[in-house]
């Protein structure tokens, strides 16, 4: 069986191509102009989509050395992002389907992460705990099996990758921030600045907008114009504030280990390409004796992999989708328990 993804929930246009366990193609195609805007242009999104889709599928066919007939099952991003964005993957997969005749299956981007480390080689166990790290989402899931995910606890404001493009924006770094604040705190002392960690009721649950107010207090405290900061400052900060977002995230999962014996643990989504938290996780692995699965980093950041992975396990689930399926912005009620 062949199973395409298509992936448009953002700044990335990318297009799989995934037989059973086999990657055959996985492209992705950013949009590096956002930079300029320092964040994401929704409508310059949606343009941009439209004009790669089209040529990406075809290099993607091409790679994968099928041709289009080959194609058993289409599987594209529904949600959550931006609908513009999204209505044009999503619209792309639905006329491939009518006129390839062959089923229709919408994935969610979310699911598309959580599952993203049965791309590895070693696969996840359930019962997984799972940390789905993004630009728009912070989670922490018990998953249970394909169709139980069960969430511990979430953000109360912004999401880790929110954290780090705003406070990297704050700072007159490039978007993305997670890779330039990674950049820059290679070179820091993570021990210069004490940034708050903040302390929920909820035990598993996150909340960033009190560090990143804190950076712009310290920064403002210092009289550091952020055009000219010095670099040893910039570093120190970005070193510093990484440390705090890794330690709110450890913590948390450190907590869940303690409570209740997982088969695996996972860390997936866009900030899981940061090396000082893969790192983290590694000891946390250690510590709790679990294995752990860190998808490579072609499989953090958005991909449709991903997605023909998920795809593929609901197609064999037995599901059925109509083309009538929308586009939606923000998680579906019931996607968790
Ligand atoms: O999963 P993803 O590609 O898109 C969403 O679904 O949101 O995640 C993008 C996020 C951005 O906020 C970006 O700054 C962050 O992942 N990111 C990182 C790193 N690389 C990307 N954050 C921290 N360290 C990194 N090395
Ligand atoms: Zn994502």
């Amino acid at each position: 069986m062949i199973y395409l993804g298509i992936e448009s929930s953002c700044d990335e246009t990318s297009v799989a191509v995934v037989s059973e366990n086999k990657i055959l193609a996985n492209l992705v195609s950013s949009q590096d102009f956002h930079k300029d805007y320092g964040g994401v242009v929704p409508e310059l999104s949606s343009r941009a989509h439209l004009e790669i889709i089209s040529p990406l599928v075809k290099q993607a066919i091409k790679k994968a050395s099928i041709d289009l007939n080959d194609i058993d099952v289409i599987c594209a991003t529904a949600g959550p992002g931006l609908i513009g964005a999204l209505l044009v993957g999503l619209t792309f997969a639905k006329g491939l389907s009518l006129s390839l005749n062959k089923p229709f299956i919408p994935v969610n981007h979310i699911e598309g992460h959580i599952f993203s480390g049965f791309l590895m080689k070693q696969k996840p166990e359930f019962p997984m705990l799972c940390l789905v790290v993004s630009g728009g989402h912070t989670l922490l899931l018990n998953v249970k099996s394909e169709s139980e995910i069960y969430k511990l606890g979430t953000t109360i404001d912004d999401a880790a990758g929110e954290a780090f493009d705003k406070v990297a924006k704050m700072l007159g770094l490039e978007y993305p921030g997670g890779p330039s604040i990674q950049k820059y705190a290679a070179k820091g002392d993570e021990d210069k600045i004490k940034f708050p960690i903040s302390q929920l009721k909820n035990e598993f649950g996150f909340s960033f907008s009190g560090l990143k107010t804190a950076v712009l207090r310290y920064v403002q405290k210092e009289h550091l114009e952020s055009k000219n900061i010095q670099k040893e400052d910039l570093q120190d900060i970005t070193a510093s504030f990484q440390k705090a977002v890794i330690e709110a995230l450890k913590q948390k999962t450190d907590k869940a280990l303690s409570i209740q014996d997982y088969n695996s643990l996972s860390l997936v989504g866009g900030v899981a390409a940061n090396q000082k938290l893969r790192d983290a996780f590694q000891e946390l692995s250690e510590k709790h004796n679990v294995k752990l699965i860190i998808p490579d980093l072609e499989f953090c950041g958005d991909n449709a992999a991903m997605i023909a992975h998920r795809g593929m396990q609901l197609h064999k689930s037995g599901k059925k989708f109509s083309l009538t399926h929308n586009a939606f912005a923000s998680i579906p009620e019931g996607t968790f328990r």
